[in-house]
């Protein structure tokens, strides 16, 4: 959606006054449901997101197993709380069945499937509250349930959203910046390669302006992974004092 009344920067500042490279705030509180494998809390600016793994256990229907591998079925989920928006009323909606689909993608290229033949590893991610960036914050949450779980991957992703409002190239989009933005660029990362597991793109950017944009992304990557790894460190201190 396109609207040249809103102003979302003036003065250099975006309406909640960030900078244009400025994130939200972030917090991640591991392990949060007992009975998962492994599980997340995750706040990033207002957004509230709990993301659970359970598995890997036998593929139900059988049909959708695989021989030869593990599959990934992911359950995103709006709680029909979340936001201000008519949603979630009616269980999954075509967005949900998107952004369920392009995570579950995510994580088939870093988990090590080829080790767990014909079961399947569920991540379910539920979205408390809302305001933009649900899809990159569910992934950053799910990362940390999957790794608590104990189920190898290549990687810990992380996902972040870059935008563009004008000529200006901001990162991690809220909900309305996601609105009104000439571009949106929602991204998931692996950060030991620097490869990317996930673009989607709405909108449109030059060349040089991705470009700053992808350099902003992996910037704030930093950031995230850090706190991705502290919530896991936190976990073997705790279990380590635990059984001292
Ligand atoms: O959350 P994300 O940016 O990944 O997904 P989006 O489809 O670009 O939606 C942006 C934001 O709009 C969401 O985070 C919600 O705050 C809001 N939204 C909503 O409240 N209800 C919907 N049905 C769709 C979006």
């Amino acid at each position: 959606m396109k609207n040249n009344d809103i102003k979302l920067i003036s003065n250099g500042k975006r309406l909640d006054g960030r900078a244009p490279n400025e994130m939200r705030s972030m917090k991640i509180v591991p392990n949060v449901v007992k009975n998962s494998g492994g599980s997340a809390y995750m706040e990033w600016g207002k957004n509230k997101i709990i993301a659970a793994v359970y598995g890997p256990g036998e593929a139900l229907p059988r049909h959708t197993a695989n021989p030869d591998r593990a599959v990934i079925k992911c359950r995103y989920m709006m709680a029909p709380f979340s936001s201000s928006e008519e949603h979630g009323r009616v269980g999954m909606n075509r967005r949900a069945i998107e952004i369920s689909k392009v995570t579950a993608e995510v994580f088939e290229n870093i988990v090590l499937l080829d080790q767990f033949p014909g079961t399947e590893i569920n991540i379910y991610i539920e979205v408390l509250q809302s305001d933009g960036g649900t899809r990159a914050a569910g992934i950053t949450c799910a990362s940390v349930a999957m790794a608590l779980s104990g189920i190898p991957m290549k990687d810990l992703p992380y996902a972040v959203s870059v935008g563009k409002v004008g000529e200006d190239v901001i990162l991690d989009l809220d909900k309305l910046e996601d609105n009104y933005s000439d571009a949106d660029v929602p991204l998931a990362i692996l950060p030991r390669t620097d490869s990317v597991a996930l673009l989607q793109m709405d909108g449109e950017m030059t060349k040089k302006q991705f470009n700053d944009a992808m350099a902003m992304a992996m910037e704030a990557g930093k950031t995230i992974s850090k706190l991705q790894k502290d919530a896991l460190r936190s976990q073997y201190i705790e279990q380590e004092q635990k059984y001292r």
